[in-house]
């Protein structure tokens, strides 16, 4: 018997779940579409194309309404005679306008005349830059997906003005930017702000029956026809909606269903394994989490732990510090200054093992933060063991040890 098969029973095409797919279609953004539509509207009139600010959460479909979009806007471009050059950067990994202007010109150049990353003085990057742009012609559109990784403007100024400047002559270049995070706007210098922002889209969250949608359109590709009942979609969806509106969390939970189903050699996807699935998800999104702090960070965690298991949460910064000063002393670590804890309480925030709410002083003005835990508290456990070993553990924590097994 052969060890590795194809198991067809549920999937019929699992990539189609994958962040990277492109659906045919787009569901549920028909006004964000159309206003997305009448921003690129210049290009197919042959003017100077609009820089175009688009944001909006992780997951709300930026990204693949972009691509749609413009692959529509190549074609009707083609049809109407418009000379159209469609560039789409990714700039997760480039913190540097340098580094962008460079992956630019490597798109651009045969793979013989690629430039290395670094060494070549900032002038002749550019002058280099517009040549290729220069040499292309007609109308560009570059999009800068995740533009809020570059930590400095420059080329987001540049590019917008290189005709008035006299850098271009024969080529017209518009700029989509794109970021998960609004505050990078306030962080762009004014000038940039207004020649990047000409036309700001917003995309909303989805909300639970918008979800539906894209599942369902997603798992008719993805699973033979009847695998995915009607409430299995539903209850992803729901999930997708009471976190962030995020379809991309959505589609993974449903692909680890699928998983699941399949492991479990089930012809059809249930409830039960969309439970099995969210755990699965949240147990290695924690393992992940915790598994990438530092020990620091793993004794203010433990702290907070406590607290939480001892019903003291919420609770502000201080009493986490007189918690985790102990902890430190038990575990014969140096402790951190108040302001380095809560440095490490923000990071728990952002990583969404923790939460932090803003609080009101009342009449006396002055705000402070309270965190509490938003993770289950067994899965981090689990995850915490060495530093349980390590510092020991209170009666509360014993009690939940105790009834876990
Ligand atoms: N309106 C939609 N219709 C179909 N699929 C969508 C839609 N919105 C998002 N998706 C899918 O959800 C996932 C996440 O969307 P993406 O565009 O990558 O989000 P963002 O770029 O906003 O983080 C992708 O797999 C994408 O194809
Ligand atoms: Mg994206």
């Amino acid at each position: 018997m052969a060890l590795f098969s194809p198991d067809t029973d549920i999937f019929c095409e699992r990539d189609a779940l994958r962040e990277d797919y492109q659906p045919e279609e787009i569901v549920g953004r028909d006004q964000e579409l159309q206003q997305y539509v009448s921003a690129l509207q210049p290009v197919i009139n042959g003017d100077q194309p609009a820089n175009i600010f688009l944001y909006g959460k992780a997951g709300v479909g930026k990204t693949a309404c972009t691509r749609y979009l413009l692959h529509e806007l190549k074609d009707d471009a083609a049809e109407f005679n418009v000379d159209l050059t469609t560039i789409r950067t990714n700039c997760e990994d480039l913190s540097t306008s340098y580094q962008v202007a460079i992956q630019l010109i490597n798109d651009l150049r045969d793979p013989e005349d690629h430039l290395q990353p670094t060494g070549y003085p900032r002038r002749q990057v550019n002058q280099w830059l517009w040549e290729e742009l220069d040499g292309i012609g007609g109308t560009i559109i570059i999009v800068f997906d995740e533009v809020d990784h570059i930590e400095d403007d420059s080329i987001l100024y540049q590019i917008p003005r290189a005709r008035a400047n006299g850098n271009l002559e024969h080529s017209k270049v518009g700029i989509i930017g794109i970021s998960n995070d609004f505050k990078f706007r306030e962080t762009l210098s004014s000038k940039v702000q207004s020649s990047l922002c000409e036309k700001e889209l917003q995309f909303p969250a989805y909300n639970a029956n918008e979800l539906r949608d894209i599942l369902r359109q997603r798992a008719d590709i993805a699973f033979y026809d009847s695998v995915v009942p009607h409430e299995v979609i539903a209850k992803c969806a729901a999930f997708g909606a009471k976190d962030a509106g995020d379809a991309r969390q959505s589609l993974d939970l449903l692909m680890e269903a699928g998983d699941v189903a399949v492991e479990r050699d089930a012809d059809q996807v249930t409830v039960k394994h969309v439970d099995e699935a969210r755990e699965l998800l949240e147990r290695s999104r924690i393992v992940d989490g915790v598994a990438g702090l530092t020990q620091q960070g793993h004794l203010v965690l433990y702290a907070l732990v406590m607290l939480h298991e001892e019903g003291e949460t919420p609770t502000r910064a201080r009493a986490i510090q007189d918690r985790y000063e102990i902890v430190c002393d038990r575990a014969a670590v140096e402790p951190l200054v108040p302001r380095r804890m809560r440095d490490h309480l923000g990071e728990l925030s952002m990583l969404g093992i923790a939460t932090r709410e803003e609080r009101n002083k009342g009449e006396s003005g002055g705000r402070y933060y309270e965190y509490s835990l938003d993770t289950n508290p067994d899965l981090l456990l689990e995850a915490l063991d060495e530093t349980v070993d390590m510092v020991g553990v209170t009666d509360a924590i014993q009690k939940r040890l105790d009834h876990d097994i």
